[in-house]
């Protein structure tokens, strides 16, 4: 017969059992909900049809929220899936796996009510006129000519924006972009193998110099955020795996202001030049670079004095301009698209001179950053606007049915209603603060603190942006990888393997 201290371990035994069981449910329940959609309804001709450009952090966050029983939507996009864009410069040097930050677009689309269309084709036009969309299928696989016209009652358009070149010469032969998988994936190739080919047998000591000096151009959230990850590459395994050229590899910074991270706090600026002054990053501010070669950069230091740079990868970050599609959009809207910057938009994100045109996300000239923040908060107002004009168009047909009948109180109050849904409020941005990793396990975050400012950097803050951002990835099961990536570097350390 037990005594008390065995029935209580018993007893705490199956406790911890209990807790393992309903834990590991919950999870899988979490983490496996998402792989079995239910039925959906399908589309109905007599609803009104949205067509959805672009699947980033604007239309995904739409999609998302939308509540699609009253649409019928098309959701176009030359990538498949949703990508977290900050956690890419993480993928250049293999601290997480590209698929850890993705997220397939068919995953949000099945679980909507209505049955959703996704085309993988990329739009190459819109005409505002005739209210129609012209998409090209961009797969190998298809004919040349696979263009097919897609007509829309209204359009989402979020198309993001591309790399800004300023046209400087050779950027687009040379340089490497840090905006999709595919630019991150270049990256950690092209890096490994600059490092392979000054390993080889050989080399003279100027060209290994060259091979292994690493210059990121642009000292924006972009450009510091991978100098900062290439220099943990450096310190964590480059030094294990390549110990004969290892100290051999340099970081330039070039930044064309006269500091870094302009958008950031004085002392969070200060912060991040001295933590890469330790980190032996140089730091290269008030020099502009001028052309781009092969193997060297040029450019106007402070002094106006023209230098030649030479470089193994070089990464450009220098911000964004509008893509092809959307300056042709606005060269058709000329008398309202006056700004260069991107799209012109009124207070509920309706194109100015196109009002069935959405506009979110770095497509447009707003007053707020383009950032995922703000492009994830215009989503949610959209879907909230779409909501409220559906339920506007249902009371009218109601009220157009009421006269019909019987005019009265009924009438009245559906009156009010009607007046209630069209009422729309203006989109409100809502700041919560901006975070950026700067390596060696130290971030900086900018918060918003009552009316003020609150900044902070370290350890601590490092520990801040990595729950703030599994905690905003899309799914479970992307936060499940992005741990577990983590996890493995610490133990095995990056995987140096070129594929
Ligand atoms: P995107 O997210 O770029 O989406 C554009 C979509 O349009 C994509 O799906 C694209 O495939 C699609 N598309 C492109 N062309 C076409 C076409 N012709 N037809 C149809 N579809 C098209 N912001 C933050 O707030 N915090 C951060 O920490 C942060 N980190 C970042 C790190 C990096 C490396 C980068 C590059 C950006 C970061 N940003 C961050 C900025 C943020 O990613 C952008 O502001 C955000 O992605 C803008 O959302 P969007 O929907 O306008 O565009
Ligand atoms: P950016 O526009 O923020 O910075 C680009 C930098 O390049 C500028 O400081 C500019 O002075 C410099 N530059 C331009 N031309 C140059 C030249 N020829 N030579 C040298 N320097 C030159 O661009 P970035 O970093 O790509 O960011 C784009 C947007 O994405 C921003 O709104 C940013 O806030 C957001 N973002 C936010 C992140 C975060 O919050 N952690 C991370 C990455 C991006």
């Amino acid at each position: 017969k037990k005594g008390g201290f065995g029935r209580f371990r018993t007893r705490f035994a199956r406790g911890v059992l209990f807790v393992v069981v309903a834990g590991a449910g919950t999870f899988i329940y979490f983490t496996q909900k998402d792989l079995y959609p239910g039925t959906q309804l399908d589309q109905d001709p007599k609803k009104k049809t949205v067509v959805v450009l672009g699947n980033g952090w604007g239309a995904t966050s739409f999609l998302k929220q939308l509540d699609n029983e009253e649409y019928n939507v098309v959701v176009i996009s030359p990538r498949n899936y949703f990508l977290f864009s900050p956690l890419l410069p993480s993928v250049t040097v293999g601290t997480l796996e590209a698929r850890s930050i993705i997220q397939p677009t068919r995953f949000i689309t099945r679980h909507k009510k209505r049955k959703v269309a996704v085309y993988e084709a990329e739009a190459t036009d819109v005409d505002p006129i005739n209210k129609t969309v012209t998409i090209e299928d961009n797969s190998e696989l298809t004919a040349s000519s696979s263009k097919v016209t897609i007509p829309y009652d209204y359009l989402v358009y979020a198309v993001g924006a591309e790399n800004q070149t300023f046209g400087i010469k050779g950027v687009k032969e040379y340089a490497c972009f840090l905006k999709e998988l595919k630019d991150a994936d270049r990256i950690r190739r092209k890096l490994l193998d600059c490092i392979e080919t000054a390993a080889f047998a050989g080399q003279t000591e100027e060209e290994i110099e060259r091979l292994m000096h690493m210059v990121v151009v642009g000292g924006g959230p972009t450009g510091v955020e991978y100098a900062g990850e290439l220099h943990d590459f450096l310190i964590d395994d480059l030094r294990k795996w390549y110990p004969e050229i290892a100290d051999k590899l340099r970081i330039t910074l070039i930044e064309a202001l006269p500091n870094v991270l302009p958008a950031f706090s004085k002392q969070l600026i200060q912060y991040t030049e001295s933590t890469f002054k330790e980190n032996k990053i140089d730091v290269l501010t008030r020099t502009m670079v001028k052309d781009v070669r092969e193997k060297s950069v040029v450019v106007q230091d402070a002094n106006k004095e023209i230098k030649e740079i030479p470089y193994g990868l070089l990464v450009w970050a220098t911000g964004n301009t509008s893509r092809e599609i959307t300056r042709n959009l606005m060269a058709k809207l000329p008398e309202h698209q006056t700004q260069r910057r991107g799209l012109v938009v009124d207070g509920h994100m309706r194109l100015a001179g196109a009002p069935e045109i959405f506009a979110l996300g770095d497509c447009t000239a707003t007053s707020y950053a383009p950032t995922a923040q703000a492009a994830s908060q215009q989503g949610t107002y959209l879907a909230r606007t779409f909501a409220k004009m559906a339920q506007a168009e249902k009371l009218k047909e109601q009220l157009a049915e009421m006269r019909e009948k019987a005019p009265g109180d009924d009438v009245e109050r559906t009156v009010k209603r009607l007046n209630k849904a069209l009422d729309l409020p203006p989109f409100h941005y809502s700041h919560q603060g901006s975070l950026a990793y700067i390596g060696s396990e130290k971030a900086i975050a900018d918060l918003p603190f009552f009316n003020g400012n609150f900044a902070s950097g370290g350890v601590a803050t490092y520990l801040f942006w990595r729950s703030a951002y599994v905690s905003t990835l899309y799914s479970a099961r992307n936060r499940t990888l992005v741990i577990l990536d983590w996890m493995k570097v610490k133990i095995f350390g990056r995987d140096v393997s070129r594929e």
